[in-house]
Order: C-alpha cells, then sequence, then structure tokens
C-alpha cells in the first residue's frame, strides 16, 4: 500500500479527481473494514484538495450519526429532515449548495464553512446508508466536476461494502 498520495504539481481539479482515483483504489480494494475505508477516503480527499472539512455521516438508529472525517470537530447526529445532509439523504440525490447562507434548515457546525456538497451512499438493498459531506470555506466551490468526481468515489465505496 502507498503511503503518501501522488498528484502532479499544478493539476486542476478534474485531474486530480482522475489521480486520486486509482489510488483510492487501490487503497480501500483488499480492505473490506467500513470505517477503515471511510477514513482513508476523508484522508484522501482532504489532502488532495485542502478542503474545509470532508466526512461521512452514517445512518443510524433513524438519524445520520458522525462518522470518519477530517477538519474541525462536527456535530455527532442529524435528523433526516435537517441540514444538507438530511436533504440528500431524503431526496437520495446529490446536493450542491453554492451559498450555505441561503440554503433553509442549513446546519452551521462551522461558522467558516461557506459552500456545500453531499453525495448519498447506497447499500446493497438500495437504501441509503449514509452521506459523504464535503465543506470549502470558499463560496461557491463545487461544481460538476466534484459532482462527478465524488459520486465516482463514492460508487468505488459502495462496492467494497457489496462485497461484504
Ligand atoms: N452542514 C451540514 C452539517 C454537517 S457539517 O457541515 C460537518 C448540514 O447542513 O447538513
Amino acid at each position: 500500500m502507498t503511503e503518501t498520495l501522488a498528484i502532479t504539481a499544478g493539476a486542476d481539479r478534474s485531474q486530480i479527481y482522475a489521480e486520486i482515483e486509482p489510488q483510492i483504489q487501490v487503497l480501500i480494494g483488499g480492505e473490506i473494514d467500513i470505517v477503515a475505508n471511510l477514513a482513508n477516503v476523508a484522508a484522501v480527499l482532504r489532502e488532495a484538495f485542502g478542503f474545509f472539512w470532508v466526512g461521512f455521516y452514517i445512518v443510524k438508529d433513524g438519524e445520520l450519526v458522525l462518522g470518519p472525517f477530517q477538519g474541525p470537530i462536527a456535530c455527532t447526529r442529524i435528523k433526516f429532515d435537517q441540514g444538507v445532509c438530511g436533504h440528500a439523504y431524503t431526496t437520495r440525490e446529490t446536493v450542491v449548495v453554492p451559498d450555505v447562507g441561503e440554503f433553509p434548515g442549513h446546519i452551521a457546525c462551522a461558522s467558516a464553512s461557506r459552500s456545500e456538497i453531499v453525495v448519498p451512499i447506497f447499500g446493497k438493498d438500495g437504501n441509503v446508508i449514509g452521506v459523504l459531506d464535503v465543506d470549502s470555506d470558499e463560496l461557491d466551490d463545487f461544481s460538476n466536476t466534484d459532482i462527478f468526481g465524488l459520486e465516482r468515489i463514492v460508487r468505488m465505496l459502495e462496492t467494497t461494502l457489496a462485497s461484504v
């Protein structure tokens, strides 16, 4: 297993996604433990892009509970009808919020967070089992490149889950 990420200096965001994807595959492909894989994916995304906060909320006991993450401390429990994470859970779709101040019900775990993207994670039975949440301290920081890149990474995580 590699211990450092290899990313071309000066690469743009879409190139970085292309470069980290095979490295994530190596990292998580040989490991079936979900916490280990979520933790490493959060670390890769934070290191590769320098996002303000990257982490997972996992469906437990009828709500979203904080899982592995990188960044400042965060709220531990989110109801399904709350926040951007709850919206992604309920709609089963990726949610991009260019300005969190404009999103009704946004949960401000950290005031420095300005924009956000949340990608639902599906289990073998098709139910949403958690979400990937990425926060930026810049307004309007997420584009189709991030939707495409992060959804591909979540699909890789789902594949490791399906093999358990
Ligand atoms: N802002 C999220 C809550 C989680 S934190 O950003 C880490 C939301 O509104 O769901």
